[in-house]
């Protein structure tokens, strides 16, 4: 059995169904109450991490660093297949943060990998932020998300769109600003539940984490 049995399994929806990208991501409040939200999935790190990203001052990376406790609900429509995730998610600071990258680390349970160090984080950083739309990036230089309107600068002084990097000075200060709030999310998966909706009879395959780090399969009744 491969390292990790359900990455090849996500890998090849992805491959199938490039569209299906987003998906709900649970996290738990600092007063222990769900919250679930939509997001949309970035990357796979080369230790099965799953990268999604957000905003700094949305409520997830708050409720991460209390408690990093995480579910994923993924349903890939046209092949009607659902990924359910349990893991360990946190935000990654921006070395900018006084946040600490080590704490990150051990959640994650990347120590001495690749995803350990925290340079391969800020190169990840970088390159999911030139690879997301310029409306979105602009998105992080708005005012504090969940403010209200009432509080905030009128909006027609908000850039539309903003490039990922620029050689003018003050376009290059937008940027930076915008770009100081955009966090990578990552999700240390510890539970992979399959559902397979189209064989009759359905399908449901699921893989728990061992202490060692293999990974157990369990064919249940779905
Ligand atoms: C289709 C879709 C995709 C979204 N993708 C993201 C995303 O990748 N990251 C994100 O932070 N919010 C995303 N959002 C917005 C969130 O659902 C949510 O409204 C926002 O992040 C605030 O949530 P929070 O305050 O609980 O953190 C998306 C919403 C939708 C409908």
């Amino acid at each position: 059995m491969s390292k990790t049995p359900w990455l090849p399994l996500i890998e090849q929806q992805l491959k199938e169904n490039p569209k299906s990208t987003t998906y709900a991501f649970s996290t738990l409040s600092e007063e222990g109450k769900p919250k679930v939200r939509f997001v949309i999935h970035r990357d796979i790190t080369p230790n099965a991490l799953l990268l999604t990203t957000t905003d700094t001052r949305m409520s997830k990376p708050q409720h991460l660093a209390h408690s990093p406790t995480v579910e994923v609900a993924w349903w890939i429509e046209p092949t009607n297949v659902q990924f359910r995730i349990t893991g360990q998610a946190i935000s990654i600071p921006s070395p900018n943060t006084s946040q600490d990258f080590q704490r990150a680390i051990k959640t994650l349970g990347v120590e001495g990998l690749e995803e350990g160090k925290e340079e391969w984080w800020e190169n990840k950083r970088k390159e999911l932020w030139k690879g997301v739309s310029g409306h979105l990036r602009a998105g992080f230089g708005r005012p504090t998300p969940g403010k209200k309107l009432s509080e905030v600068e009128g909006s027609d002084k908000w850039p539309e769109t903003i490039p990922a990097e620029s050689d003018k000075p003050d376009e290059q200060k937008t940027i930076q600003e915008a770009y100081d709030h955009f966090a990578i999310i990552a999700i240390a998966p510890s539970a992979v539940e399959y559902l397979e909706l189209k064989p009759v009879p359905n399908r449901r395959t699921q893989w728990k984490r061992q202490e060692g780090g293999e990974w157990e399969e369990t064919k249940v009744a779905p």
